[in-house]
């Protein structure tokens, strides 16, 4: 492949047993420094999502430039504190916490349990009574906005299970008022991931400021808000376009939000931070002649990289091996018993054999987090070049 980021690092791919997940560093720094210095402008706070990849190496370089962490389950939290990510720093969201998780955060002091329903605001409350803590609440909020992107990845609209509706905002505040163990810190904000349609984040700034004035309006005086993640990259251009624009992201939101001058303003950014810096390196197994098709049948699949055949989500193939000049088409596929372990159809490669390295691009995020057992496969390793 001519053009690939991934030439330069070939020598040391060539060298790894495959598959496995090949991190470029410099442009993970690269990528990080333009998202800190463009919030930097607006003084965001950014709170990386674990989820999207928590490797060492990785968290290493996020704490580094001074990242605080979003997590979703106890043992995140647990690899926050292991990498020097401050409490204070740690946010901690999911619908279904349960109360070993909550006990966790009330025990290290988290910066705010994002809550995501009234139930769930009873519970911290009584285990937070138990414990003799205060728990600091960012109440998770369902705007009901379309995020427009894959419906398995949208979390803001009525129909989805996250957040607490607007009819409950009157419950919630007499929860939050009648505690005293409760204590209402921000207000939380994620609709969906993968959103590259900037418009989106237009319509998020304006409802969060009808539902900020609305807890103002009612005496909440609250020090954060939380605009959550989301913001996509180019799954077909990670050549062209390495690094997402966060100048014009954040820029949008400092331009619609109106937040009241004590509030602070926090992100928790993660497929744009670590999406274009990973692919998942395969090599040929067979070229099989199929009916009206010929299938490349690869080293890596679905347990490896589970995003295509989960949300049919496209990740660009290329061959770093074959330097043909001719082109032909290949329907890509893994070696996992099930026909959906498919990376792409009909896609245009030069002509390639068994033994050529093959790279599913912009795998570093929701790849290796994502991976399986299934077929009793091995997980598959990291390298960082
Ligand atoms: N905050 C919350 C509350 C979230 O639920 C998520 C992602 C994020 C932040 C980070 O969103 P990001 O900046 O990465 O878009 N497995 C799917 C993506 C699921 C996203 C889940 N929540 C995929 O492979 O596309």
């Amino acid at each position: 492949m001519k053009n690939s980021l991934l030439n330069k690092h070939l020598d040391k791919i060539k060298g790894v047993n495959t598959p496995f997940y090949f991190y470029d560093l410099e442009l993970l720094e690269s990528t990080v420094n333009a998202a800190v210095n463009a919030a930097g402008k607006y003084g965001y706070k950014l709170h990386y999502a674990f989820k999207a990849n928590w490797n060492s190496t990785i968290l290493e370089i996020m704490h580094r430039h001074g990242l605080g962490a979003d997590c979703v389950s106890g043992n995140e939290i647990e690899q926050a504190l292991l990498h020097g990510f401050n409490p204070q720093e740690i946010v901690f969201a999911g619908v279904g916490k349960t109360d070993n998780e909550i006990l966790l955060g009330l025990e290290k002091g988290i910066f705010s349990f994002n809550c995501e329903s009234l139930p769930e605001l009873e519970v911290i409350d009584q285990l937070a009574k138990q414990q003799g803590k205060k728990a600091n609440i960012a109440l998770r909020i369902n705007p009901n906005i379309n995020a427009k992107t894959h419906h398995y990845i949208t979390t803001g609209l009525e129909e989805n299970k996250f957040g607490i509706n607007p009819w409950e905002f009157d419950s919630a505040m007499d929860i939050l008022r009648a505690s005293e163990n409760l204590e209402l810190t921000g207000l939380h904000f994620h609709i969906g991931s993968q959103i590259t349609e900037m418009g989106v984040y237009t319509d998020l700034c304006g409802r969060v400021n009808e539902i900020n004035t609305y807890f103002a309006e009612n005496g909440f005086v609250i020090p954060h808000l939380n605009l959550g993640g989301g913001l996509g990259v180019n799954y077909h251009e990670p050549n062209g376009e390495p690094i997402p624009d966060f100048e014009t992201y954040f820029g949008l939101v400092n331009k619609f939000l109106t937040p009241f001058s004590y509030q602070e303003i926090h992100f928790e950014p993660g497929r744009c931070l670590v999406a274009q810096c990973g692919s998942l390196i395969t090599r040929v197994l067979y070229v099989k002649k199929g009916l009206n098709t010929q299938f490349l049948i690869l080293d890596g699949g679905m347990t490896e990289l589970l995003r295509p055949a989960l949300y049919q989500a496209f990740h660009k193939i290329e061959n770093l091996s074959s330097t043909s000049l001719t082109t032909e088409f290949y329907d890509v596929v893994g070696p996992i018993c099930e026909s959906s372990d498919c990376f792409g159809k009909k896609v245009e490669l030069p002509v390639s054999k068994r033994g050529d390295i093959v790279a599913l691009r912009t795998a570093g995020a929701y790849g290796q987090t994502m991976a399986s057992r299934y077929n009793m496969r091995d997980l598959p390793e990291e390298v960082y070049g």
